[in-house]
């Protein structure tokens, strides 16, 4: 390894949930106009999950056909964001060690700080790659997104996991070193440990957002990043599509750029191509964004796309990739289509029963229903232990 040689995404896969909930099913119960959910908001569905799926077997799903590829030699870390944890104590990541079979050779750890966890992570898995290239970091985003029913966020509910290999000579994305950050102590979007669901205060959370995307260009700016017209793509956090164009023309204005509409839909709509069926899936969605960018774009080889994370609390960074040439054989476009499309519809009464469900917290022993036809499901409850399957 030289210190030129490039570190990035070497393959990245996304994996969501059994069933979806369409907006005009939700419509129908709220009474809301479709035009909000669809334009307003930018979402037609959400995913959501069956009784038997959670973070892991999403990420177990997202992860195994990385595995299948590239095998496990060189995967000596995983780790898996998420602000839905399952465990105070046990990180969600060693069941998804072992579903996986990797080597008892790895370290496994989680990490959280709302939806920009995933960045954290990636971030910190470039680092372990620059130390020792031959290694390889298995990073995990995955989130089930759960506002309270009838509240103005229950539309923007989703859930989906994204797996990247991250090593050198990456296969997809050269990520690059420069990166703009920013944090401030804000209230916008919290959830306390004793609750299922967020608590949001929803414009103060839009313009905490936008406030850290001029933070982020700031400091990137500051540490030599590229000029703003480089960039031939853009990924944002999507906790709802439009909030990609909302902070798209801010960033462009805060840049001093004039950004016609045309300009903007064309750079942006094909990364929403998922996240407006999939919903909100917090650490996750910008990545899955990523996924949407290059399963959809004709030939992005050497084009450099922009990342803009976004983690309420709050957490920002911003920085750049180039698509490497060749990556369109590695993609799993179809793969991905399938995760969308094989999804069953459900009504609004089965969502709602799926929202209300909690686990028992007796100790008991407690088998979940069999719900999920994905490759992996969380099996129940026994004596506080949670268990998984193979399906
Ligand atoms: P709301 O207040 O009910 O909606 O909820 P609204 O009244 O602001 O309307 C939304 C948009 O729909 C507006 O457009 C309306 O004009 C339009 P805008 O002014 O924004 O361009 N609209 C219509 N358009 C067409 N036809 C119609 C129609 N009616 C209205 N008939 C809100 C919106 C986003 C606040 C809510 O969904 C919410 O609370 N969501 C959760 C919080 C959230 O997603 N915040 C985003 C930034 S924070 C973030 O990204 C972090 C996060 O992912 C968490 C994490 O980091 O872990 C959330």
């Amino acid at each position: 390894m030289t210190a030129n040689t490039p570190i990035g995404i070497h393959d990245l896969s996304f994996a969501t949930t059994e069933f979806v909930l369409p907006h005009t099913e939700l419509a129908a119960h709220t009474g809301v106009d479709i035009g909000k959910y669809h334009i307003g908001i930018g979402q037609r569905a959400m995913s959501i999950a069956a009784a038997d799926e959670d973070i892991v077997t999403m990420s177990a799903t997202a992860a195994a056909p990385l595995v299948e590829r590239w095998g496990t030699e060189r995967i000596r870390t995983v780790v898996l964001s998420t602000e839905t944890s399952i465990d105070q104590s046990k990180a969600a990541g060693v069941y998804v060690h072992s579903l996986l079979n990797l080597p008892t050779s790895t370290r496994v750890v989680e990490l959280k700080q709302a939806c920009y966890s995933g960045t954290a992570a990636l971030q910190f898995a470039l680092g372990l790659v620059h130390r020792d290239p031959s290694q390889q970091v298995l990073v995990i985003a995955s989130d089930v997104s759960r506002y309270e029913p009838d509240s103005p966020g229950e539309a923007t509910q989703g859930a989906a996991a994204v797996a990247m290999l991250v090593g050198a000579n990456p296969a997809l994305i050269r990520i690059e070193p420069p990166s703009g950050l920013y944090t401030a102590d804000v209230m916008d979007f919290w959830r306390p440990n004793y609750r299922s669901t967020a608590l949001v205060a929803g414009q103060e959370s839009i313009d905490s957002y936008l406030q850290a995307m001029a933070g982020v260009w700031k400091d990137y700016t500051e540490q030599g990043g590229r000029p703003l017209h480089e960039f031939g793509a853009f990924c944002y956090h999507q906790p709802f599509t439009k909030m990609a164009f909302k902070a798209h023309r801010h960033l462009f204005s805060t840049a001093g750029y004039d950004l016609g509409e045309n300009d903007m839909s064309a750079m942006l709509r094909l990364t929403t191509a998922y996240n407006e069926v999939v919903g909100n899936s917090y650490a996750a969605s910008m990545y899955v964004a990523l996924a949407s960018l290059l399963d959809h774009a004709d030939d992005l080889s050497e084009q450099s796309i922009a990342f803009a994370s976004y983690g309420s609390g709050c957490v920002a960074e911003f920085f750049g990739g180039t698509v490497v040439p060749g990556y369109l054989e590695h993609l799993r476009t179809e793969t991905h289509r399938s995760v969308v499309e094989r999804r069953q519809s459900i009504d609004y009464a089965t969502y709602r029963t799926l929202h209300q469900r909690s686990l028992p917290e007796d100790g008991g022993h407690h088998m979940t229903p069999r719900q999920t036809t994905g490759p992996f499901r969380f099996a129940g409850l026994s004596g506080h232990k949670r268990l998984y399957e193979r399906s």
